[in-house]
C-alpha cells in the first residue's frame, strides 16, 4: 500500500534519511521506531509532502507521490498528525471536525449562491461524520467546549479526530503518546485498534516500546538515518543492530 524507495533526504552536510526502502502491505498497525534524531520524523515529512524527497520515490497504491503536496496525498487517502498538536483553540471540539471536513461545496463560493441545497446536504453528512468521529475519539461529551481547554492529551485525540474527516485510507500518527496520561494512552490504544478494524492502516512513530510490542504487528528501526531492522517486535528486541542503536545513544548523552 505504501511504498519507499530509495529515499534520500539532507540538511546541509547531515543526511537526515539515508537511502530509506520500506513497504507497507495492508499490515493493520505497523511502528517506526530509533534513536532521536535518528530521520524518522523526517521521513514521515517526505510521505506525506511536507519535505520533498532529494532523491527516491514515495508510492500510495499505483500511485507516485513523492512529487506531490500534503492536501493532494490527504485527499487520496494518507493523512498524518504531527508532534505538536493543531487544533483550533478557539473553536469548540465538534468545529474542529467540521473546519477540517475536506472539499466543502460550501467553502466554493459560486455554490453558496447556485447550489444551496448540495451545500446544506454536505454540511448534514459532515455534522453526522463528525458526531461519529467525536464517539470513535471518546470525546463526544466535549463536544461543545472550546478545543483550547481540552487536556493537551486530549487535544491529541482531537487532532486524531480531524484527520479521520479526510475518511483516510492510512494514518500516519508522530509520538501519539508523548506526554499524555496512562489513562489516555490505553484510551489512544483502543482508538488505534478501532481504527484497524475499520480497516484504515497505521504507521506510528513511537518511542513507548512495551506499546510498540502489544500493539504493532511489525516495526521499522531507524539509526542514524538508516533502516536498520524490519520484523515483529519481538525479534527486535534481540536484534544486535538495534540493541547497539539504542545502547549508543545512551554512550553519546552520558
Ligand atoms: N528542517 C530541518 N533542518 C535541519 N535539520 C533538520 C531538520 N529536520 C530535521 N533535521 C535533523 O535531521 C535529523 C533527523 O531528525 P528527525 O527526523 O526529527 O529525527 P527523529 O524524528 O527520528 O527524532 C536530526 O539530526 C535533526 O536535527
Ligand atoms: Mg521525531
Amino acid at each position: 500500500m505504501l511504498r519507499i524507495e530509495n529515499v534520500t533526504k539532507g540538511f546541509g552536510g547531515l543526511v537526515a534519511v539515508d537511502d530509506i526502502s520500506l513497504r507497507l502491505d495492508n499490515t493493520g498497525i505497523t511502528g517506526l521506531i530509533g534513536p532521536n534524531g535518528s530521520g524518522k520524523t523526517t521521513l514521515f515529512h517526505m510521505i506525506t509532502g511536507f519535505y520533498r524527497v532529494d532523491h527516491g520515490l514515495i508510492y500510495f497504491g499505483d500511485k507516485l507521490i513523492s512529487r506531490l503536496k500534503p492536501h493532494n496525498i490527504s485527499r487520496i487517502g494518507l493523512v498524518r498528525t504531527f508532534q505538536q498538536t493543531r487544533v483550533l483553540p478557539f473553536l469548540s471540539t465538534l468545529d474542529n471536525l467540521l473546519s477540517a471536513a475536506p472539499d466543502q461545496a460550501g467553502e466554493r463560493l459560486s455554490s453558496v449562491f447556485f447550489r444551496p441545497a448540495v451545500v446544506r446536504r454536505e454540511e448534514n453528512e459532515s455534522r453526522e461524520r463528525a458526531m461519529e468521529i467525536l464517539e470513535l475519539v471518546s470525546l463526544t461529551s466535549m463536544s461543545d467546549q472550546l478545543a483550547g481547554m481540552l487536556s493537551f492529551g486530549q487535544q491529541k485525540l482531537l487532532e486524531i479526530g480531524r484527520v479521520l474527516m479526510a475518511r483516510p485510507k492510512m494514518i500516519l500518527l508522530d509520538e501519539p503518546t508523548a506526554g499524555i496520561n496512562p489513562t489516555l494512552i490505553r484510551q489512544l490504544v483502543e482508538i488505534i485498534r478501532g481504527l484497524k478494524k475499520r480497516g484504515i492502516q497505521i504507521f506510528l512513530i513511537e518511542h513507548n516500546m512495551p506499546l510498540v510490542a502489544e500493539i504493532c504487528e511489525k516495526i521499522f528501526v531507524m539509526d542514524s538515518g538508516r533502516l536498520i531492522f524490519s520484523g515483529i517486535p519481538s525479534e527486535a528486541r534481540r536484534d544486535a543492530r538495534v540493541i547497539e542503536a539504542y545502547l549508543g545513544r545512551e554512550d553519546r548523552a552520558s
